[in-house]
């Protein structure tokens, strides 16, 4: 790493203040994290956009999805900038407004529309934020998907089914592993075949319609992976992230979100061993911190998230010196119209009990 850069980018920081508030995503590269101001999982960086009223620019050390969702908490009055605009989620590609318009009229035409309440994982444009808005939804994230379930099929929303987008695998593991619904109770929705796959009567039938999306790291991840660690390593926990597949999440000791695994290995006592499986940058980060306990990866290869690793030092410098110049790059916003319904699927998301 040119130390040069870090230099560069603690003097942006000193000349702009308060300013500037600069958001880290757990997944991002060591020496980017170093210039986080708050570090955190999905949830907890959208609480923080939303109350830093007097930050004028927010830079946000993540992905597409997360900044506009900063952008559309902030006020009008604040930028929020993202590094590398190239900095995506394959799995947030995994459905687009058009065909989850196509699937609502799949549902209409089922019969299936009423009491059907959408839930959007965070991981989703603003403009499928939006759509689920409109439809009386809710957003959630891996660290609130039991609590935005609970709420859709209470008695305060009363869904009697719910369209989970587009992560079919925390759809999937909070439904049947935290609310107690079975694998019938469950069908796949394929947006790339007509009628998503299934008939008119299997999606009346269904309690949670899932979204054929998921996230290719967390993808890697297998059953084989945990037994094989599992008899590599005697009392080992493994603990993984909600996006593994059903039979990985079975197969596991404890799964949660990224602030969640954080919290489980900083409290767990001197000499524990933990099998990971999760984003690479953060169990290095776990393991170098921890030199005192066994933190392995769960898969054997190499698993970084490619778009979160695109925010890399040279982009960080530019995007803070661009702010020191006063003209700013990468400014990330989302149209009126789309923003004022993902905003109200956000708040119904911030306001779960
Ligand atoms: P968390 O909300 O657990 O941080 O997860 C975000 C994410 O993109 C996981 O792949
Ligand atoms: Fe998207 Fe997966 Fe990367 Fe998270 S880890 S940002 S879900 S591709």
């Amino acid at each position: 790493a040119d130390p040069r850069l870090a230099e560069r980018a603690a003097a942006a920081k000193e000349a702009l203040g308060g300013k500037v508030f600069v958001l880290g995503h757990h997944y991002q590269r060591d020496d980017v994290i170093a210039f986080a101001d708050v570090t955190g999982d999905s949830f907890k960086l959208a609480q923080q956009a939303a109350a830093r009223p007097e930050a004028e620019h927010i830079v946000f050390c993540g992905v597409h999805f997360m900044a506009e969702s900063a952008d559309i908490l902030t006020a009008p009055h604040q930028q929020v900038i993202l590094p590398d605009l190239a900095a995506g989620c394959s799995m947030a590609d995994m459905a687009t407004a058009e065909q989850v318009e196509q699937a609502w009229d799949d549902l209409l035409d089922a019969g299936a529309a009423e009491g059907t309440v959408p839930v959007t994982y965070m991981n989703s444009s603003a403009a499928i934020k939006a759509f689920t808005g409109r439809h009386d939804g809710t957003v959630c994230t891996s660290s609130n998907a039991r609590r935005a379930l609970e709420w859709a099929f209470g008695p305060e929303r009363g869904g009697r089914r719910v369209l989970f987008l587009p992560d079919q695998h925390l759809g999937r593991n909070t439904a049947i592993g935290e609310l107690g619904l079975t694998a019938a109770d469950c069908v796949v929705y394929d947006p790339r075949r007509p009628n998503g796959g299934l008939t008119p009567a299997q999606l009346r039938d269904a309690k949670m319609i899932l979204w054929r999306g998921h996230c290719s790291v967390h993808g890697r991840f297998t059953r084989e992976c945990v037994d094989e660690v599992r008899a590599r390593i005697p009392g080992v926990t493994v603990l993984v992230h909600p996006e593994c597949k059903r039979e990985v999440v079975t197969g596991a000791d404890l799964v949660g979100s990224t602030e969640y695994i954080i919290k489980v290995v900083d409290e767990a006592p001197a000499g524990s061993s933990f099998a990971i499986g999760t984003e690479l940058n953060l169990v290095q980060r776990l393991a170098n911190r921890h030199p005192d306990k066994n933190i392995v990866f769960l898969d054997r290869t190499v698993c970084f998230c490619s778009t979160m690793n695109r925010i890399d030092m040279p982009h960080l410098v530019w995007a803070l010196e661009s702010l020191v110049r006063g003209e700013p790059v990468n400014r990330i916003t989302v149209a009126p119209e789309v923003a004022t319904y993902a905003r109200k699927a956000l708040d119904q998301m911030l306001a779960l009990p």
